[in-house]
């Protein structure tokens, strides 16, 4: 597992994560994906409840099949909220970037802290991959269709567990220039 790592430090990894959209056609290996998961389950977890599942679809008609099905409930969505749906309503567009892998952070539990377990989950994932030069992306534009019951039966997921965080991980094709942040608003010092 060390040699899969990379001479990056932490802070280096954090600011070296971006959104990756563009992916090779690589297919990212089941040995790889146990050792982001084994980074996922080392996050924080309150009352070391660890309320985390794992999903992953590495089926590329199904990831297309689902990308479709979650496409019409996205515009619906962003229409509501008021935002352009124009890049979402071409016909090649794919809700997961062509990427051929996506994990699915799930968990049956509900209150209030079993969301932020996952999302902390979710960002060890991320910051895994990127150590190991993978791309990462969340895709909140399909958590309405991945928790469609007909949706989670294809996929295999019990009714009684919600997907929390959906990520694609793929091999970066090109690089993705990093987003700008602000600097911290401290409120107080
Ligand atoms: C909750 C959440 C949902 C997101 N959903 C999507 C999505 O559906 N599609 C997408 O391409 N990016 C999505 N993103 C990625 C953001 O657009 C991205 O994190 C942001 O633009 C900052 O860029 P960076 O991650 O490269 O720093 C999402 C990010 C978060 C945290």
């Amino acid at each position: 597992m060390r040699n899969m790592h990379t001479e990056m430090t932490i802070f280096e990894v954090i600011l070296a994560r971006r959104s990756v959209r563009n992916f090779t056609s690589q297919a990212v290996g089941l040995d790889i994906i146990r050792i982001l998961l084994e980074a996922a389950v080392h996050a924080p977890t309150v009352l070391h409840d660890e309320p985390w599942s794992f999903a992953i679809i590495r089926d590329k008609q199904q990831l297309k099949d689902i990308s479709d099905s979650a496409k019409p409930m996205f515009i619906h969505e962003l229409g509501k909220a008021g935002h352009a749906t124009d890049h979402v309503t071409k016909p090649d567009f794919n809700i997961f970037h062509n990427a051929n892998t996506l994990i699915l952070i799930c968990s049956e539990q509900t209150g209030p802290f079993i969301v932020a377990n996952c999302w902390l989950a979710a960002e060890n994932l991320m910051l895994a991959a990127c150590a190991m030069k993978l791309g990462s992306c969340v895709i909140g534009a399909a958590l309405t269709a991945l928790n469609r019951s007909e949706i989670k039966h294809k996929l295999n997921i019990p009714d009684k567990f919600s997907v929390i965080v959906p990520i694609i991980v793929g091999y970066p094709d090109g690089d993705t220039p990093p987003s700008p942040r602000r600097k911290p608003f401290i409120l107080t010092c």
